[in-house]
Order: structure tokens, then sequence, then C-alpha cells
């Protein structure tokens, strides 16, 4: 039933996309495509700081995988003019991996921790009194000899993305001072993106080539970046290169990423729920074990795009589907095929 990994368009896994280099990411807040909201607050915040000559408050972002996170959280470093240091949850192990990079920071510096809920308890706990005082006790030695060392930390800013802002411990919550939430983008501001990165490629690609990308990109900008590469190579075998809506469209279905972006798993879940279950409620576990995804996998990337579109909504009882994709995948209720 798994499909195989390296064909998963909608895919949480760390990509070579994500190194520093990607040329197809933003520099600046002015680059930054759509979060008008969120940017318009940020760069109030930066200004302000830069003017106080302190450091930005800590920033927590969220929102589901791909939106722009790390990108954000690169940008707020450059707009600040400070170095950028990133490192993830999981891989701080042990209190010494923070306080080791926590030492090291200069003033005003932006140290950027990804999937922040997955800090390890004796790990978060340090960085209580370094995000509110700036300061670590380290634990020097071992056994009687043991001391408590008292140090004193670089003003610093910290910025934590995660996906699951819920899942945050409240006294780690609380000590950020912002808190933004990333949302889905709208397939305008999609298209924008698609036609940046269709330059930055030099890529001949059409406004309405750009929007049908943007269409079918699930509000997500990896996505459409992802899906533009591959458009491009069909383009480069069927239309002289040139990315206009019949290629575009030609090639993402051949992808089977449908014409709202739905893909096979989101599809083979919508059916399993209709056919099966009636449409719901269906629990979350239940749910997963039948198309055999992770829990987790479901709720921060197949669920907010369904949501957001309309296909699915959450009750207390569990995931019902919605009219509009009985519609789109052209079922009856229970699950009959029309026509
Ligand atoms: N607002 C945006 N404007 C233009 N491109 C974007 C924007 N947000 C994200 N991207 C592109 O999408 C990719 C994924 O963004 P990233 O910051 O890695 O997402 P996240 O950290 O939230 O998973 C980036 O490489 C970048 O090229
Ligand atoms: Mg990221």
């Amino acid at each position: 039933m798994d499909m195989d990994l390296e064909n998963r368009l909608v895919s949480t896994d760390y990509l070579p996309e994500d190194d520093g280099d990607n040329p197809l990411r933003p520099r600046s807040l002015r680059e930054y495509i759509g979060q008008e909201k969120v940017k318009e607050n940020l760069s109030v915040y930066i200004d302000a700081a830069k003017m106080r000559r302190e450091a930005l408050d800590h920033v927590l972002l969220y929102g589901p995988p791909g939106l722009g996170k790390t990108t954000l959280a690169a940008i707020i470093a450059n707009e600040l003019g400070v170095n950028f240091r990133i490192t993830s949850g999981p891989a701080l192990e042990r209190p010494g991996d923070l306080a080791a990079l926590l030492t090291n920071l200069e003033e005003g510096d932006v140290l950027f921790i990804d999937e922040i809920h997955r800090l390890p308890r004796t790990v978060e706990e340090i960085l209580y009194p370094a995000m509110e005082d700036f300061t670590i006790d380290i634990i020097n030695g071992k056994g009687q000899g043991a001391a408590s060392i008292h140090l004193p930390l670089q003003k610093f800013t910290l910025i934590g993305a995660t996906t699951r802002a819920g899942q945050l411990s409240a006294p780690l919550r609380d000590r950020f001072g912002v808190i933004l939430r990333l949302e889905l983008y709208t397939p305008e501001e999609l298209s924008r993106i698609v036609s940046r990165s269709a330059k930055i490629l030099e890529v001949p690609c059409d406004p309405e080539g750009a929007l049908e990308v943007a269409t079918r990109s699930r509000g997500t900008p990896r996505l459409a970046n992802r899906l533009l590469k591959r458009v491009r190579d069909f383009a480069l075998m069927l239309n002289d290169g040139v990315i206009d809506r019949a290629t575009a469209s030609h090639a993402l279905d051949r992808m089977e990423v449908d014409a709202l972006g739905l893909d096979m798993v989101d599809r083979r879940m919508l059916e399993a729920m209709i056919r099966h279950y009636n449409g719901g409620p269906v629990g979350l576990d239940t749910l997963a074990a039948v198309i055999g995804e992770e829990a987790i996998t479901i709720e921060d990337v197949y669920e907010p795009y369904l949501m957001q579109i309309g296909f699915l909504t959450r009750t207390p009882r569990g995931r019902v589907v919605l009219p509009a994709a009985y519609a789109h995948l052209g079922l009856e209720p229970h699950g009959q095929t029309m026509f």
C-alpha cells in the first residue's frame, strides 16, 4: 500500500531543497510572498528592535510543513543583520548540546530551533532561564565533586518552528513574546511564487501555466516549487520547454495530481471514509490504519488542505467527509459511483 517515498509529492521529510543555497528561497521580507499580516507585524518588531539596538523578542512560528517557516526565520536574521544559527529539537539530545550553542552566540544573534516540539525535556529546561534571563546553569564534573556553574549569555533571539503549537509545553510557549501562525497560501499567491521561481530557474512560464501549477499545490510553496520542477521536464519534452496551461495540466495529470491538487493518498483516504464508514465520523487512528499513514502525518500534512477546501471537517467524534468531496470524487453518499 505504501507509495514509493521518492515519488511522494506530499512529504514532511527533510529535502535537499531545504539546504542553505537553495536559489528559490527568498532572502528578504520584500521577496517573501504572501503571509501579509505576519510580514507587517514582523517588520514593525524588527524595525523597533533595531531602533532600540536590542535583540528581537523570541519568536514562535507555527503552521503546516512547507509554508516558509525556515525561510522566514533566516529572513528575520538577515533583516536584523545578525548571525543565523540553526538546529532542531531532535538534534539536541543532551543539555550540553544546547549549552554549547548558546554560549557561542554573539549579541543579537538568532538561534533557530526547528521542530521545537521535539526537544527533550532535559534540554527544554535549560532553555527556560536562557530565554528569560539570558543565563544558563551547567553542571561541571561528576558525582561528589560536581558543581553547578551559572553562566551569563549574550542577549539573543530564539526562533522556534513547529507544525504543532498545541504540543509545546505551556512554560515554553509562554516564553515567546511573538507567536505567528502561517496560513496556507491562496492560488493567486502561489502563482506569484511559481512565476518568481520560474524566472530564477530560467524556465519560460506564462501566467496561466503558473496558475495551473499553483492551483494544484495544496496551498504550499514547497510543493509548488517541486511541481514546477517536474512540469519543467514535461514542458521540455512536449512544448519546447515552455510552460503554459495545457502543458502544466497534462504534466500534473500524468503525475496523478488532480485539478485541486489531491494526490492518490488524499483520494484513497476520502474514498475509504465514504465507502467503508459512510463518510464518517472516523477516528484519526482508524483513518491512519486504513490508509497506512501515521496519524501525525494525516493531521499535519493531509488534513489542513482538505479542511481548507471544504472537503473534510473535524468533529468531536472524528473526521467527516463534506459534500464538496463527494462531488469532486464523483461518489454518491454510501459510496456508489455517480452516473
Ligand atoms: N513566502 C514565500 N515566498 C516564496 N517562496 C517561499 C515562501 N515560503 C516558502 N517558500 C519556498 O518554499 C520552500 C519551503 O519553505 P520552508 O521555509 O522550508 O518551509 P517550512 O520550514 O515551513 O517547512 C522554500 O525553499 C522556499 O523556496
Ligand atoms: Mg523548515
